[in-house]
C-alpha cells in the first residue's frame, strides 16, 4: 500500500540526509575565523564535498545543509540547488552553535515520516555507507552508530562494547573505556527528534548527540557497525592534515612528495655532486 500510494501520489518514503555545518571551528582558528570549517579545502574539493558524496553513493539525495547565519551565504553559493552533485538541497539556520543534537532537531519537519542517515561535516572517509543505508532503510529501527578504532579516544564520543552490543557512550572521557570512537555518521528513525526534545544541555552547555544515543541504548535500540575504509574527522589542525593525506594520497598530490621520493632525490643530487667533483679534479 506504502509503495502504491508513494507512486500514486509521488510522494517519497525514501530516506532522507541531514549534513551538520554549524559550529564554530574554533579548534583550527584562524582558518575559521572568516571561514566556515566546512569550506577548508581537503585535497582538491571543500571539506563538505566528502560528506555530500557519502550521501549520494548510499543512494540518499534529499540532503538538509544546516549552518550557522554568518555562513549560510557561503554555503549556499557552493553548493546551490544541488543540481551539479545530482542531488536536492534544503537549508537551515542554526543561529547559536547549542550543539550538535540541537542541529539536527531543526530538520524535524524535513524528515517528518522518513529515516534519516545524519553525517557530522567534518567527517572525511573513503568508506562506503550505502549496505548500511540500504539495510536500514530496508528493516532497520532506532538508531545505528558507526565506529572507528583511534589512538586518542578522548576526543570522541567512545563507545563500551559488551557481548557485541553497545552498552554505553561516554562523551570526551578522560578515562576512556575502549579506543572505540563513535564517529560522525548516525541513522536515526523517526523517533530521534522526540528524544532531541527531551535531553537537557551538557556541562558545556551543548545538545549532545551522544545523550541522543544513550537514550537508544536505554530502549534496546542502538546497533553499530565498524565503518569500513579510511576515516578522520578534520576538525583539528592534526587531522585536517590527516584528512588531506587520505583524499590526496602522495602518490596522486602535485605538492606531498614522500620520504622515499627525497631519499631518491637527495641520492641523485649527491651522485651528480659527485661525478661534478670528479670532473673538476681532472
Ligand atoms: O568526530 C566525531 C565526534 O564528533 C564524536 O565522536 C562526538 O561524539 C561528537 O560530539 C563530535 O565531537 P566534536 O567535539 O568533534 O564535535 P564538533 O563540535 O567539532 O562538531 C562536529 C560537527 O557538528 C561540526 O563539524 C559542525 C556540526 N555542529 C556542531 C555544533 C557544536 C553543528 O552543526 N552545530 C553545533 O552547534
Amino acid at each position: 500500500m506504502a509503495i502504491y500510494l508513494n507512486e500514486y501520489c509521488n510522494l517519497s518514503f525514501k530516506m532522507k540526509g541531514v549534513i551538520l555545518a554549524g559550529g564554530k571551528g574554533l579548534r583550527l582558528y584562524p582558518l575559521t575565523k572568516v571561514t566556515n570549517k566546512h569550506l577548508l579545502p581537503v585535497g582538491n574539493e571543500p571539506m563538505i564535498f566528502n560528506p555530500i558524496k557519502k550521501l549520494k553513493e548510499a543512494g540518499i539525495k534529499d540532503i538538509m545543509i544546516i549552518t550557522s547565519t554568518e555562513h549560510m551565504g557561503d554555503i549556499v553559493e557552493l553548493l546551490g540547488s544541488g543540481e551539479e552533485f545530482g542531488v536536492n538541497f534544503t537549508y537551515r539556520v542554526q543561529e547559536s552553535a547549542t550543539g550538535i543534537a540541537h542541529a539536527l532537531s531543526l530538520a524535524r519537519n524535513f524528515a517528518k515520516g522518513v529515516k534519516i542517515m545524519v553525517i557530522l561535516g567534518d567527517q572525511i572517509t573513503t568508506g562506503s555507507l550505502k549496505n548500511a543505508v540500504e539495510i536500514f532503510e530496508s528493516n532497520g529501527r532506532g538508531a545505528k552508530v558507526f565506529l572507528k578504532e583511534v589512538h586518542d579516544p578522548s576526543r570522541y564520543g567512545v563507545a563500551t562494547i559488551q557481548d557485541q552490543s553497545v552498552t554505553e557512550i561516554e562523551e570526551k572521557p578522560s578515562q576512556p573505556k575502549s579506543n572505540y570512537a563513535v564517529i560522525g555518521y548516525y541513522l536515526f528513525d523517526e523517533k530521534v527528534f522526540d528524544i532531541i526534545s527531551k535531553i537537557k544541555p551538557s556541562e558545556r552547555g551543548e545538545y549532545e548527540i551522544t545523550d541522543v544515543n544513550n537514550e537508544y541504548i536505554k530502549l534496546g535500540e542502538l546497533s553499530y557497525e565498524i565503518l569500513n575504509g579510511e576515516w578522520t574527522d578534520a576538525g583539528t589542525f592534526e587531522s585536517l592534515l590527516y584528512a588531506n593525506k587520505i583524499l590526496m594520497p602522495e602518490e596522486k598530490s602535485p605538492y606531498l612528495v614522500s620520504q622515499e621520493q627525497v631519499g631518491k632525490m637527495i641520492d641523485e643530487i649527491e651522485s651528480k655532486l659527485a661525478e661534478l667533483r670528479k670532473h673538476q679534479r681532472l
